[in-house]
């Protein structure tokens, strides 16, 4: 009994003269090697062909402003995460994300079957529909008399697919650009006879525009409903869990409609019954 008190007394006494060296040594080892650095915070590179004013341009100074920065920068804010814009072209912008040099694309996209196959998308962001731009001289009142013109579109876009559906494959009169205000600038020189673009960046531009002396022709019965989405890398749940979550705490809290308002004028269900 005796012999085991004492060892439990000593038995104590070494844990306490353990206890005792460790707290010494560890602000010793602590200085010798410097605190690790805190990981730097990763910013995910967001592509975006910043041709497409009001939704994505670059400003005088070279900055990549608009309509879907103000939104994913909101949408960052509220998640808690960092975000840079890459300009890219319209051209290689998917392949940017499949290659992953981009983490994310926010560029107008159109959220279609076909691109869901290669990736995934956000909740929608944006409601848009197809819009004809014409000389305002011009006879066109409908889309199907677009058949035997020449039509410019942005090469990959929406906007290519149902002109080409119209004038088939093979029609030498779709004309292809690398973006859509190469596009309008062949309407105004007369290459094209009319342009087929997303309705918010053919009446941003006609109205910023007016000696080009354009005039927008709707159709809705040729033209279905579609949805911006951002989109991420297949399968890349954790950015695009960061991005529905921001998006829908934007949307609940107002600051959506704040954009909206900044750039269209009216909220968007105003903006829908006036439409
Ligand atoms: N919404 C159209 C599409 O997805 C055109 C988007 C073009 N965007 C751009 N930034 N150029 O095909």
């Amino acid at each position: 009994r005796r012999f085991l008190k004492t060892a439990g007394f000593a038995a104590a006494a070494l844990v306490l003269v353990a206890c005792g060296k460790k707290e010494e040594a560890a602000p010793a080892a602590a200085a010798a090697s410097a605190p690790p650095p805190p990981p730097p915070a990763k910013v995910y590179v967001i592509g975006t062909d910043a041709a497409y004013a009001p939704f994505e341009s670059q400003n005088e100074k070279g900055e990549i402003v608009g309509f879907s920065m103000d939104i994913l920068t909101a949408v960052a804010a509220k998640g808690g995460f960092e975000i840079k814009f890459v300009n890219t072209p319209w051209e290689g912008i998917f392949n940017s994300l499949q290659q992953g040099d981009r983490d994310a694309l926010i560029s107008s996209i159109t959220i279609t079957d076909e691109r869901k196959q290669t990736m995934d998308f956000s909740a929608p962001y944006f409601d848009a529909e197809q819009l004809i731009a014409v000389k305002e001289t011009s006879k066109v009142a409908k889309f199907g008399d677009l058949k035997k013109l020449k039509v410019g579109v942005q090469t990959g876009t929406t906007g290519d697919e149902v002109v080409t559906k119209l004038l088939g494959k093979t029609s030498t009169n779709v004309k292809r650009f690398e973006s859509t205000p190469l596009a309008l600038k062949e309407l105004q020189s007369g290459g094209v006879d009319a342009v087929v673009a997303d309705n918010g960046v053919v009446i941003h531009y006609v109205a910023n525009n007016p000696a080009d002396k354009f005039k927008t022709v709707a159709d809705k019965t040729s033209f279905a409903p579609e949805q911006y989405g951002i989109a991420v890398k297949k399968g890349n749940t954790e950015l695009l869990e960061k991005i529905n979550k921001g998006l829908a705490d934007i949307k609940a809290d107002g600051s959506y409609d704040k954009i909206f308002a900044t750039y269209f004028g009216a909220a968007p269900a105003a903006a829908a019954a006036a439409a």
